[in-house]
């Protein structure tokens, strides 16, 4: 007897198999209980028809609490009424652990009491969908890393000082210094490329965000890639194709995760390239004339990324925004001194900016200006500065983040669904 999961059952038609699962939900008449066995690749009905079982294992099935787990056997039966086509007709249930009364019902919840209960809230059909998309536009990044060979650098989590402003920063007791989480990889991405020219970092960042919106996490995962020998423009051309290299893998791979949260899948088919690019002075005079009070100078907020964004089927790609708005690493504007040579990518349907990036500043003197300027402490830094005393080139990278990018993609209101466990400024359990 052949052991499959649920996924796989097509290819067992009038086979005798066994699957091993929870119970998702039961309805019984009768000589019949009709039990759906939940396995984690998908969800079958098993008819149990009084007849062909033994008696005890039958009326132990009146009974049975949703999400005890039960290992079933019986025969794959193509079943036209099935969403999956098949069903199975039980031979024989093992009855393993009998689950107390389960606290997630089918009737509604509030997202407090769910999130209370995210670690058994992952079970259901919605959370189940949108993690495998999440898994999905993680295999996705990291096979397109791969096929531009860019070469997985890991980058610390504990770090010496800010990348990202020391406002958000995390600070932890490190065997009486000071360290923090780290807030990007960058940094130490841009010293890896200048080891093997293009790298990418992907994992957990962290930033002490106090402003609840649907948007920020205290914990995210960021993609990195980092280029020694690239400029901004190459910066953007590799966002681009890394955004069309997911949406294209998630509309290929995922339609029935897609369909189970009713995303408005024409919304992600209409997304092409290339991207429009405007400058942020562009997109302030346009902010304007949509009814935004933005003056020149102020980073764009949620509302306006929204607003902008709205204009536009595919990501639009905002670049060189004012200097004095960003990171103290930017390069500057060789066109104009107040400038640097960043971008953003915004998604559509208001998501916001998914993507923050750009060409790094490459010269010694500068860098150390900017530093002192920034008032971050040099010490910290001095590694980072020998990557402008030995070799120099241009250089430039971004950061996406993964979070962003699945509540896009999945259409949902909130960032807090995407993440198997979400941590904001109020919830740390479970
Ligand atoms: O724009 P950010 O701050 O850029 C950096 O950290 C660069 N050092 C990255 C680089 O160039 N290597 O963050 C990058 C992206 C944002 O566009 C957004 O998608 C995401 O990270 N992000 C967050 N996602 C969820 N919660 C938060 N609090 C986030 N902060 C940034
Ligand atoms: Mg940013």
């Amino acid at each position: 007897m052949e052991r499959i999961r649920v996924a796989d059952i097509g290819g067992f038609e009038g086979r005798e198999v066994e699957l091993c699962g929870w119970l998702y939900n039961k309805r019984s008449s009768g000589k019949l209980h009709f039990l759906q066995l939940r396995d984690g690749s998908g969800v079958v009905q098993c008819v149990v028809f009084k007849g062909e079982i033994e008696f005890e294992q039958f009326e132990r099935c009146s009974n049975l609490p949703q999400e005890s787990s039960l290992i079933i056997r019986g025969e794959v039966r193509r079943d036209e009424r099935s969403s999956i086509g098949y069903e199975l007709g039980v031979c024989h249930i093992e009855f393993g652990q009998e689950a107390g009364e389960y606290p997630i019902s089918p009737k509604d919840h509030g997202v407090s009491f769910l999130l209370d209960h995210r670690h058994l809230w992952l079970r259901s059909s919605r959370p189940a969908a949108i993690l495998k998309i999440r898994n999905e536009i993680c295999k996705s990044c990291r096979d397109f890393m791969d096929k531009r060979d860019f070469i997985l650098v890991d980058a610390p989590i504990f770090t010496p000082a800010a990348c990202e402003g020391t406002s958000t920063l995390f600070e932890t007791d490190y065997f009486d210094e000071k360290a923090y989480l780290t807030q990007s990889g960058q940094l130490y991405m841009e010293a890896a490329a200048m080891a093997f020219g293009k790298v990418y970092c992907f994992g957990p960042t962290f930033r002490a965000e106090k402003s609840k919106t649907r948007r920020h996490l205290t914990e995210f995962w960021m993609i990195e890639p980092e280029m020694a020998y690239c400029d901004l423009d190459g910066d953007m051309e590799l966002a681009e194709d890394m955004i069309m290299y997911v949406v294209e893998r998630v509309l290929d791979k995922c339609q029935e995760e897609l369909k189970v949260l009713e995303r408005d899948i024409a919304k992600l088919e209409a997304i092409s390239r290339p991207f429009p690019r405007i400058t942020y002075d562009q997109a302030i005079e346009r902010l304007g004339t949509l009814g935004s009070d933005i003056e020149w100078g102020i980073d764009l907020g949620g509302d306006d990324e929204t607003l902008l964004a709205a204009e536009y089927e595919s990501p639009v790609v905002v670049h060189r925004y004012p200097s004095a708005v960003k990171a103290f690493y930017m390069k500057g504007d060789p066109q104009d001194s107040r400038l640097a040579l960043c971008m953003d990518v915004l998604a559509p349907e208001g998501y916001g900016e998914i993507i923050g990036g750009g060409q790094r500043e490459d010269d010694l003197a500068i860098l150390e200006e900017k530093i002192t300027v920034h008032e971050l402490p040099a010490q910290a830094f001095d590694w980072y500065l020998d990557l402008r005393r030995y070799g120099s080139v241009e250089h430039a990278g971004f950061g996406m983040g993964i979070e962003r990018v699945v509540a896009w993609l999945c259409g949902l209101k909130h960032v807090r669904e995407t993440i198997p466990f979400p941590r904001m400024i109020q919830r740390l359990y479970p």
